[in-house]
């Protein structure tokens, strides 16, 4: 009896108990509420110092970048609100985590965010060799593929991708963003946001994306990093502008503002740019992210005279989360009480941090499920991605008398420091790539060639310096040889952030040693891998042949080495323009139209670039049609259609990119010699024609842009352009 009463009693208890949790649950716990609801009911719980702690970002585990060094963060409070996870290992993460689920009063979890820029230990080809495929769909896949790895090994957030337009090859930074041209950058933004973000934030192989460096960064004086820019509200409109507009449309859940002094106003603390166009205009709810240490930089760029009225500027600016500068945990609750920065101001900076969290699916899987390092690295898949891109980045700039592919040929001499270089072919920003994942030149040249062709290996002489005590040897394999190989280029840190050269150009040893192999008479093959456009001007004249490689990731290697061997035919078509020599920096495809044509060129040098944007040659030869237009004369609301017909009129098959400009002669506010407004990259079989078209967008693509933001079609004569074909249409 005793026994029945305790039994009774036990489940009334458990019963109320039950009942009283479910009562007591909080709204914004229960997955099943609508986003906004959520956020809105956590909000009200939350104190003033509770959302400040939100909008602050600190570090966790292992920091290498020399650039972003940091005191390590062992005291992590339970309530911050994002930490750049350093660690490849889920495991710290989830120690972090538990801690801000169960220490922190109301259990919100952390996001985790990394620098994933091209790819996470999957390492693909840099970003600016990326574009010179001009296949989105592969950049696409790369990123999920990134996504992947980096969302099960703990990350939820990458920073990525950079879309900063960049024109000076000086700038280190030109290797993480599309290139030279805006709307290049714009399709490649969008693929790598679909590709990281996918259509469910939270299925647990996604990541965050953040559109950086939020504007203009690209801009920045004689390609020194971090310093000023002088770019008008026109341009800002018509160059800068169209990749965030187009990846804020594409669903970017975040942003990162830029380190760059806009005008006067730096980038951190410029409300026209992250509120007036961002959250107002363009009506972007997720959050603005600070570059590292930006916000505090405002002192040092001359706006600010000490942290807090660095915070309250960027606060009140739009920057939502403070990135390492220790400027909103400090300052930010104090400024709310003296009324300088508002609560609706912060309540709406924390809806937009919460919001995307719950996007994310953090409060209902806050830890990453562990896994083995081989379920989520290097799968068969993935690597076949990273090869593919690898492949089609490679753009061939020359081949005299078809020196390649190589045939005919039983001896090789493999020359130079890139060709047994793993670590080099990473570049910047690898995440966690390792080097003895990669394949080297000359790995994927004995796998290509096993039995076929003898290679000679010397290294010859070192990325600089003046040693030159390994010539010999290279002469040596060179004479011996049919055909030399050499592999030249930059270290893998002479690109990327704070990564500025005051020249294009190759140390001069590098040079040096192809004029001593040119000494052997035999065909001279250069293998160029850099993170910038380069200065070939020399060495072009030294060369049968030349491939740009870029810095191709981990898996180069082989289809490089298929290049060579003509087992793959070369697509690769240049996202920048490499100019004939530093001197003519700025110059890009897309100019203004000079007052004096026949006029104005340099003295000493060619005014034009040694190769234009666009630029790359095949081992197969395609004739163009003529274009041919659905109407000569349009009006507003016209459908207009152009097309043209390529032949593979060579002996190989091929793949072939039509770049489609318009012109604009004359209007309002000059226009571009030429813009292009749509790519298109099709397989064609030798002696095949296939048929590319452009749906012209009347008021998109022929219309301009003013410093408002505002687009205008004026009537008047357009041309569309490809290659050396041209048309007129006249809009009415
Ligand atoms: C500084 C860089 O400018 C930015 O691109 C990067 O995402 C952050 N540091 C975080 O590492």
């Amino acid at each position: 009896m005793k026994k029945k009463i305790t039994l009774i009693c036990l489940s009334i208890f458990l019963c109320t108990a039950t009942f009283a949790q479910k009562k007591e649950t909080p709204l914004y716990k229960d997955a099943k509420q609508p986003i906004e609801k959520r956020v809105d009911d956590l909000l009200s719980r939350m104190t003033l110092e509770e959302k400040v702690m939100q909008l602050n970002q600190f570090t966790l585990g292992r920091n290498d970048n020399a650039n972003n060094m940091a005191d390590p963060v062992n005291d992590i409070p339970a309530e911050i609100g994002s930490l750049i996870y350093f660690s490849s290992n889920p495991d710290l993460r989830n120690q972090v985590q538990k801690k801000a689920m169960e220490k922190s009063r109301l259990g919100i979890p952390v996001l985790f965010g990394y620098d994933v820029i091209h790819g996470y230990r999957t390492v693909y080809p840099i970003s600016l060799a990326q574009a010179c495929s001009w296949n989105p769909e592969l950049v696409k896949q790369a990123c999920a593929v990134a996504a992947q790895e980096a969302r099960m090994s703990g990350v939820d957030w990458t920073f990525s991708p950079m879309i900063d337009v960049a024109r000076d090859g000086r700038w280190g930074r030109v290797s993480e963003g599309y290139g030279e041209d805006p709307y290049t950058n714009a399709v490649f933004g969008v693929a790598s946001v679909q590709g990281y973000q996918g259509d469910d934030l939270s299925d647990g192989k996604k990541v965050a994306a953040c559109l950086k460096h939020y504007i203009g960064y690209g801009a920045s004086e004689a390609g020194r990093d971090y310093v000023y820019t002088e770019i008008s509200r026109q341009t800002l409109w018509d160059t800068y502008m169209p990749p965030y507009e187009a990846g804020v449309k594409a669903g970017a859940v975040t942003l990162m503002s830029s380190f760059n002094d806009i005008n006067g106003t730096p980038g951190t603390a410029n409300h026209y740019i992250l509120t007036e166009i961002l959250k107002e205009r363009w009506q972007h709810d997720g959050f603005v992210v600070s570059d590292w240490g930006a916000i505090q930089q405002l002192r040092s760029q001359g706006v600010a005279k000490d942290k807090k009225e660095a915070a309250m500027k960027a606060f009140n600016a739009g920057v939502e989360m403070d990135m390492m500068n220790q400027c909103y945990d400090n300052h930010l609750a104090e400024l709310v009480k003296e009324g300088k920065v508002s609560e609706e101001l912060l309540n709406d900076a924390v809806k937009r941090v919460l919001r995307v969290k719950f996007r994310l699916g953090l409060f209902e899987t806050p830890y990453t499920p562990a896994s083995k390092e081989k379920e989520r690295f290097l799968l068969p898949q993935s690597l076949k991605i990273a090869e593919q891109l690898a492949e089609e980045s490679v753009v061939m700039l020359k081949n005299n008398n078809n020196a390649l592919p190589l045939t005919g040929v039983s001896k090789v001499a493999v020359v130079g420091p890139m060709a047994k270089s793993n670590w080099h072919l990473l570049g910047s920003w690898r995440a966690q790539g390792k080097a003895e994942d990669a394949v080297t030149v000359f790995a994927g040249l004995e796998n290509e060639f096993k039995n076929k062709i003898q290679l000679l290996y010397a290294q010859g002489c070192d990325f600089d310096g003046e040693d030159k005590s390994g010539f010999d040897e290279a002469l040596t394999a060179a004479k011996s040889a049919d055909a030399v190989i050499v592999c030249l280029g930059e270290k893998a840190q002479w690109s990327g952030e704070n990564a500025s050269r005051s020249t294009l150009s190759l140390p001069q040893i590098q040079e040096d040693l192809v004029t001593e192999l040119k000494k052997a008479g035999k065909p001279v093959i250069l293998l160029l891998s850099s993170g910038r456009p380069l200065e070939l001007t020399r060495l072009e004249k030294l060369s049968n042949a030349m491939l740009q490689i870029w810095q191709p990731g981990i898996a180069g290697g082989n289809p490089i080495a298929g290049i060579l061997s003509g087992r793959i035919n070369p697509s690769g078509k240049l996202s920048i323009t490499f100019p004939y020599a530093t001197g003519q920096i700025p110059i890009y495809y897309n100019h203004r139209q000079s007052a004096r044509t026949h006029q104005g060129k340099y003295q000493d040098i060619p005014s034009t670039p040694l190769y234009e944007f666009g630029y790359g040659l095949s081992y197969t030869t395609f004739e163009y049609s003529d274009i041919k237009l659905s109407a000569h004369k349009v009006k507003r609301g016209d459908k207009l259609i152009a097309e043209v017909t390529v032949k593979n009129t060579g002996n190989m098959d091929g793949a072939e990119v039509v770049h489609w400009f318009v012109r604009d002669p004359v209007s309002t506010i000059s226009r571009p010699v030429k813009e292009l407004k749509h790519f298109e990259k099709q397989m064609i079989k030798k002696g095949e024609t296939k048929t590319f078209s452009f749906e012209v967008d009347l008021i998109q693509d022929f219309g301009f842009i003013d410093g408002e933001g505002k687009r205008f079609l004026e009537s008047g004569e357009y041309y569309v352009l490809v290659k050396d074909k041209k048309v007129m249409v006249e809009v009415e």
